[in-house]
């Protein structure tokens, strides 16, 4: 399908010239699926973050079903924490209560990964990524795609992604527990102390920040309501701060992605006696 992006209306009146001038103006072609005329492997980033995504999300989900093996010394799992209901010595709350059905499969990780997911999901870097990996809404820029309308996120149900900013709310509190969670890391049961676990919950605390804090969202929050900057130092210095770690927003999002999956297959080795803790104080 070949189509003017301008009405012929507007051109029309100055006489044949215009309309004529108007035609030649931009002409937009409809591709097929997958049509492109783009050269290289313009799949490949797609794919990869497909495989990439998809690798997480099996594993997380298998590790929130497990109830078990998330906790080793002072060590506890991300996914596990904080740990509200549970039976380990993390626990805030005690063990589960009662009034839960005992049929349901419900593990505490299930209390708390909603947050965390919730703000990756409806994060603006990975929006656009899944949307094209997933979705193929595009598959990759100037690639065709395999729908003609779009609706883009002004309805429902993609308008609900603006609950992103109150996500971030909740991150930044997450960012807080998990870094106690680093510092509890160094007491041992026979004293304050270093161990490899120590060093992995901590980078991933740092990736975690680093994410959380290149977040668009606190970018505008900062810039206030209309994003214009009030020319105080403090603000300036912490917008600053954001917009150079929102530059390598992508970066910060996949390794702390990779990292915090990491630290949980870290701990539950541990805890399953196949990896050994080293102490390095
Ligand atoms: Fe990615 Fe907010 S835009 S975390």
């Amino acid at each position: 399908m070949a189509g003017n992006y301008f009405g012929s209306s507007i051109f029309c009146e100055g006489g044949a010239y215009h309309s004529k001038m108007a035609s030649n103006l931009v002409s937009i072609t409809r591709r097929g699926f997958g049509e492109t005329t783009r050269r290289g492997a313009w799949w490949l980033q797609s794919l990869v973050t497909f495989l990439g995504f998809s690798a997480f999300i099996v594993y997380s989900t298998w590790a929130a079903f497990q109830g078990n093996h998330y906790t080793f010394g002072p060590y506890l799992s991300p996914f596990y924490s904080p740990e509200i209901f549970g039976m380990s010595p993390h626990a805030w709350f005690g063990s589960m209560p009662s009034w839960i059905p005992s049929w349901l499969p419900l593990t505490p990780a299930f209390l708390i990964l909603w947050a965390p997911g919730g703000f990756r999901f409806t994060c603006y870097y990975y929006r656009g990524a899944y949307y094209k990996a997933f979705w193929a809404d595009p598959p990759a820029c100037a690639v065709g795609e395999p729908r003609s309308g779009y609706r883009g996120e002004n309805w429902f149900p993609l308008i609900l992604q603006n609950v992103h900013r109150y996500f971030l709310y909740i991150a930044l509190i997450f960012i807080v527990l998990l870094a106690h969670d680093a510092w509890k890391a160094m007491w041992f049961s026979d004293g304050w102390g270093i161990g490899v676990g120590t060093i992995v919950m901590t980078i991933n605390v740092i990736l975690l920040s680093g994410y959380t804090l290149g977040c668009h969202s606190l970018r505008h929050l900062i810039g206030g309501a209309r994003n214009v900057l009030s020319g105080r130092p403090v603000q300036k210095k912490a917008y600053d701060c954001v917009s150079g770690l929102n530059k390598r927003h992508m970066m910060f999002a996949w390794f702390s992605l990779f990292w915090v999956g990491f630290t949980d297959f870290y701990i539950r080795m541990c805890s399953m006696g196949i990896f050994t803790d080293y102490r390095i104080f």
